[in-house]
């Protein structure tokens, strides 16, 4: 197996194509108090098989031009690279993310998961939005979700809020009839509390949940436990909080000693949580997605990781909700 080289302050990529970089690549990393043993894979609701470490498509830009030509840069390369949990959603540009990944992907390589989400609608001209889990609402999207996606059938949708003036069982039930149709494989929640994942798993099979959670944000800690319990797939949403992590003394020392960056070490304690994590980190530049890939290599014995469990921070860092 190739193993990372390890220089100028932070662990490097392997070099291109190499074994190792791919889905698969059996990197062993001893987990927490010998309770499990972490791998560079997970396999959502014990099926789709998906590298641990995906990617977040939400801050790329879209506009034509350089820029475009730069975000399908870099989403090509995720993939060159061995990504193979790409999150997108509606919201993010009304429907241009997810034609962005398209363009970038289509035909896609096997294996590669693309997973988009519904339930949030433009509310007015300047780009306002709200909660929007009508079944009308929802069905449309996923419709044109197939259309911009190119594809027949979304393996993996997810239910970007919960509609609180819309019935659950109303909004769950469109996803189950979608389900039943073929337009959607599994179901998965984003910013749910336990007491709503619990009420959802009444009514359909979640098999992933998307919550803002970090290093230094562990709000969600509950619903992780939840999750892990039931084997869901954890997808920490702000999992690099904006590339802040570096901005904490013991993280940069950490890093500094890993000889690390502070954004890998956010990584690595990440997907040294739970084997149910799946970071969906975002860039718009093919450095740091570089950077933040060669994370999985980052070891943290039982003295780094005792230090970092004691960090916590603001729950928001001072980010908004998208
Ligand atoms: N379900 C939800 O409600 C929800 C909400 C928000 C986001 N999401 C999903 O989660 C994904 C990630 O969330 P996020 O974008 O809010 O948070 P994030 O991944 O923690 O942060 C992304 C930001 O961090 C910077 N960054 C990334 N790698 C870096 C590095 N190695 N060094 C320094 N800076 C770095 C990026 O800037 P550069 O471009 O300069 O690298 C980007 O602006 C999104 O793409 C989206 O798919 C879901």
């Amino acid at each position: 197996m190739t193993t990372a080289g390890v220089a100028g302050g932070r662990v490097r990529p392997a070099p291109d194509g190499s074994e190792d970089e791919r889905l698969g690549a059996a990197v062993a990393l001893v987990g927490r108090e010998n309770t499990y043993v972490t791998t560079t894979t997970f396999r959502i609701d014990g099926e789709l098989e998906v590298r641990r470490l995906g990617f977040g498509a939400m801050r790329l830009p879209t506009e034509p031009g350089p820029a475009r030509e730069a975000s399908l840069a870099v989403v090509r390369r995720a993939v060159e690279l061995g990504v193979t949990l790409i999150d997108t959603a509606y919201l993010y540009g009304w429907g241009a993310n997810e034609e962005l990944l398209a363009e970038a992907l289509y035909p896609y390589p096997e294996g590669v998961l693309i997973t988009t989400k519904v339930g949030i609608a433009r509310s007015g001209p300047a780009g306002e939005w709200k909660l929007d889990g009508r079944p009308a609402v929802l069905r449309d999207q996923v419709e044109q979700a197939l259309r911009r996606l190119r594809v027949d059938r979304i393996e993996l949708l997810q239910l970007h809020r919960i509609d609180p003036e819309t019935p659950l069982e109303d909004q769950l039930g469109t996803l189950r009839d979608l389900q039943s149709e073929g337009k959607i494989g599994r179901i998965g929640l984003s910013e749910v509390t336990v007491d709503e994942l619990q009420q959802a798993r009444a009514v359909v099979d979640v098999v992933s949940v998307q919550n803002r959670y970090n290093m230094l944000d562990r709000e969600h800690d509950p619903v992780l436990a939840a999750c892990e319990t039931a084997g869901i797939a954890f997808l920490p949403w702000h999992p690099v909080a904006m590339g802040a992590a570096g901005a904490n003394g013991e993280i940069a020392t950490v890093a500094a000693e890993l000889d690390a960056t502070p954004t890998q070490v956010a990584l690595a304690w990440l997907l040294d949580r739970s084997p149910v994590v799946l970071p969906i980190p975002g860039t718009s530049r093919t450095s740091h997605l570089e950077e933040n890939l060669a994370a999985e290599r980052v070891r943290l014995g039982p003295t780094h990781r005792d230090r970092l469990d004691r960090l916590s921070g603001p729950a928001r860092n001072g980010e908004a909700e998208e």
